[in-house]
């Protein structure tokens, strides 16, 4: 975040001293100096800190002792500014119930005092015992724990031990965290995920089947419909003194913004886009929307050839209008549609311009934190996707400094390939220089291409107009 919004001040705040250290290396390491780390609890800190405009709590709140919550809701209230949103993580019933059991199961043999390594050894055998004992395995609850069982088998030591040997961690129903945070001044504004805030808001102001006045509260609303559409782990957001009512995007929320979508069609023809005959548009996870108007096909096929850049809302309509007419009430009906898009994930909005590239640069850059994370087995894209790398990217990314030109990368991995410390599909055996040439030359073509999909390659030309 510090990265990809230099002009905003980060605070970062954990008491574990590990985790800030490493955190003040990367910054460092990535030449990093708007963000600050402190190791220490929030509350100590909360006076001398002033106040900040938004404060994102992950992971603490659910997996705190329930005594030590007030004073950390206390804190977050003192520090955020009036108009300040705050994002806050946490574990909801009834979809965290088989965790839930799980955490249960667990407390009933772990021995807090016990060596570390042996209290993560006893919980995997008695998950292993008790995924074969699971009585009832073929009734909706045994079949809800076998299914967390294994899924909890497959996960790390570090998960094992901070998650389901956690002494304090545990999951509320929403509405009791919604009326907790209340106590504080803080009033429910919606999930962070669109597409969870969209249903949502949908099923509290709209829904013919449970009209609003069936509802004496916001809480009990996000409750009914928590219970119909449950998620184990959410992301809320509260505001201050922002009144009760939830917060409905509307489309001219999109003004002024810059967005971008990875929708693309296999037909540009202009007498398909011209014409009323509907084409498809894929996105990823098939998802598939069929477009009819001219004005929508031309604005999907803009943002998909700028892809993965993004263009200020304002610029993308005039490049539409430069091809085809735009009445009000189709503008409007513009608007709803990239909402829409919005609340399936097929769009993305951000307040500033995206520094990634979209055609590959003569000398490519990733930034120096995608490349310090490369280093270790994933990166992260723009997009905050995490990316596994193998031995070739581990080689490729950290050598895109902003001063080594393609060829110079080439020459890397070659050299890596003939001192055998890279292996290449291909390159074993017997095989004459100029072929292994050939191989590595293609390979990191095809390693470029992927990183310039997935937004890895910093922007090396002006904003887009
Ligand atoms: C489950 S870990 C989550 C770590 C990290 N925030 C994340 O989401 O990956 C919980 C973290 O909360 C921190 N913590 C506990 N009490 C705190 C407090 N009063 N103020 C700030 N951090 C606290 C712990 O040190 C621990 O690192």
């Amino acid at each position: 975040m510090a990265e990809q919004y230099p002009t905003i001040e980060f605070v970062g705040i954990d008491p574990c001293q590990e985790q800030i250290d490493q955190a003040k290396d990367w910054a460092t390491q990535v030449k990093r100096q708007n963000v600050s780390f402190f190791s220490e609890r929030l509350e100590v800190l909360a006076d001398s800190l002033g106040t900040f405009d938004y404060i994102i709590c992950h992971g603490v709140y659910s997996w705190i002792p329930l005594n030590e919550r007030a004073a950390l809701l206390q804190s977050i209230a003192d520090c955020l500014s009036e108009k300040g949103a705050l994002y806050l993580s946490h574990n909801s019933m009834p979809g965290c119930n088989a965790r839930s059991s799980v955490w249960q199961m667990m407390r009933t043999i772990d021995n807090p005092h016990a060596p570390i390594e042996e209290r993560i050894q006893r919980a995997r055998e008695y998950l292993q015992s008790g995924e074969m004992r699971v009585v009832d395995a073929h009734r909706p609850y045994g079949m809800q724990l076998r299914e967390e069982i294994e899924r909890n088998i497959a996960r790390s030591d570090s998960f094992i031990l901070h998650e389901l040997l956690n002494p304090a961690a545990d999951a509320e129903w929403i509405s009791e965290t919604i009326s907790t945070l209340q106590r504080f001044g803080f009033f429910y504004a919606g999930d962070a995920h669109p597409q969870r805030n969209h249903a949502l808001s949908e099923e509290v102001h709209y829904s013919e089947h449970t009209p609003q006045e069936q509802f004496d509260s916001v809480e009990s609303a996000v409750q009914y419909f928590d219970i119909l559409y449950p998620s184990s782990f959410r992301g809320s957001v509260f505001v201050k003194n922002g009144g009760r009512a939830l917060v409905t995007p509307e489309a001219k929320a999109l003004d002024g913004c810059y967005v971008s979508s990875p929708l693309v069609s296999s037909s540009v023809k202009d007498e398909d886009l011209s014409s009323l005959r509907m084409i498809p548009f894929y996105g990823p996870s098939e998802e598939v929307i069929e477009v009819k108007a001219p004005a929508y096909k031309y604005l999907l096929v803009e943002l998909s050839q700028l892809w993965p850049r993004g263009i200020l809302l304002s610029s993308l309509f005039e490049r539409v209008e430069s091809r085809c007419d735009i009445s009000s009430s189709e503008r409007e009906y513009l608007m709803r549609e990239l909402l829409k898009l919005y609340f399936r994930n097929l769009l993305e909005v951000h307040s500033d311009e995206l520094s990634v590239a979209n055609v590959l640069p003569e000398s490519p850059v990733v930034s120096p934190f995608r490349r310090l994370k490369a280093a270790g087995d994933w990166t992260i894209t723009l997009r905050g996707e995490l990316y596994k790398t193998d031995a070739l990217d581990q080689l490729l990314i950290p050598l895109l400094d902003g001063t080594q030109t393609m060829d110079n990368c080439k020459q890397a991995v070659l050299k890596a390939v003939h001192a055998k410390e890279l292996r290449m599909k291909g390159s074993e055996g017997n095989i004459e220089a100029n072929e292994i040439e050939q191989l590595v030359r293609e390979a990191v073509e095809e390693r470029f291409a992927q990183y310039l999909d997935r937004g890895l390659f910093i922007a090396d030309c002006e904003p887009i107009k």
